[in-house]
């Protein structure tokens, strides 16, 4: 069990060091102006009356920053986080274990909370709406509730899939924050703040170009600042300029719009395999040997963002723009 819930106090190597990349404040966190500005004022009135944050689903495509929102957010309550997720709480005793285990007034941060059983899920309601566990003891006829008291805690639940959540653990929730891709300037913001705490020396424009192509997304972005930093280091004296950057994500098969191989995989098996659609998400997974539920929560939020995609009810379709991004022509006109 200890091992599922980890402190943001036990940490491994990995962990400090991602860590020590993340913000620790909303004035730190750069971007989601609108959830920070809510979230400011709730954080505000809840010290003020010295009672707990509501309890706060955030929702988006991954790599958005929903964990380090969730730790920024415990931070400026002044209290701990704990952390586990959706599929490590196997059995409805785990999640007992961590909600009495809790302090008072911690954070108890919930990653892919979607992927919770539904019996476990029943556990969370009278938890967080009333700071209770109704436990069932013994079997049969003789079998009766007994509640017990939790010390009083927020949630916050995090999910690439809003849509999954049930109504009633949804409607659960205080605050409902829905993430958003980021700019360009907003991740070339981020880019200089990473590069300044990895002591890398970066180009204005070096670090637009990585922005650029990072998908709308601060975890790509910085990602691709460490590979393009190491193709610095090695080719040159660890400068990274406009033309290293480029050069370095060329190499990494990220294309000017910032998407990857499996991106391009994904529009071309449709286009040439499909006619350009419309085609289910699941014959397009077998087509390509991925995952229906990664390219639905992965690649296909950013490729239907930027246009190339369209969901239609009878499946998904490329865009003329995709099309066009890919130099392919429909069947009709050629
Ligand atoms: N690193 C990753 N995401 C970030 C964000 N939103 N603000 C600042 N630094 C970040």
């Amino acid at each position: 069990m200890e091992d599922r819930v980890v402190s943001s106090e036990a940490s491994t190597h990995d962990f400090s060091f991602e860590h020590s990349l993340r913000p620790q404040s909303l004035t730190q966190y750069i971007g989601q102006d609108k959830v920070k500005s809510n979230l400011e004022i709730f954080i505000q009135a809840a010290r003020m009356r010295e009672e707990t944050l509501d309890h706060v689903l955030l929702y988006g495509p991954p790599g958005l920053g929903k964990t380090t929102l969730a730790a920024v957010i415990a931070n400026e309550m002044g209290v701990n986080l704990r952390t586990t997720s959706g599929p490590a709480i196997e059995r409805p005793g785990d999640l007992a274990a961590i909600l009495t285990s809790l302090e008072p007034g911690e954070v108890l941060f919930i990653d892919e909370i979607h992927r919770l059983h539904r019996t476990i899920e029943e556990i969370l309601y009278p938890a967080m709406e009333d700071f209770c566990l109704d436990i069932v003891i013994g079997k049969g006829a003789s079998a009766r509730s007994v509640r017990l008291d939790l010390p009083p805690f927020t949630l916050i639940g995090a999910t690439t899939r809003a849509g999954a959540i049930s109504a009633p653990l949804r409607d659960r929730f205080g605050v409902l924050s829905r993430l958003e891709y980021y700019t360009e300037e907003q991740l070339t913001h981020i880019v200089f703040r990473t590069a300044a705490i990895l002591e890398t020396e970066i180009e204005n424009n070096g670090a637009i170009e990585i922005a650029r192509r990072s998908r709308g997304t601060p975890r790509i972005a910085n990602r691709l600042l460490r590979r393009v930093r190491d193709f610095a280091q090695v080719r040159s004296d660890g400068f990274v300029t406009h033309t290293i950057a480029d050069e370095a994500l060329g190499l990494l098969q990220v294309d000017r719009l910032g998407l990857d191989h499996i991106d391009h995989k994904l529009i071309k098996s449709i286009i040439e395999k499909f006619s350009g659609g419309p085609v289910g998400i699941d014959t397009i997974a077998a087509s390509i040997g991925e995952e229906s539920e990664t390219i639905e929560d992965v690649y296909e939020p950013y490729l239907l963002q930027i246009g190339f995609l369209q969901r239609t009810p009878r499946g998904r379709m490329v865009t003329d723009m995709g099309y066009r991004h890919f130099n392919l022509k429909k069947s009709s006109e050629m």
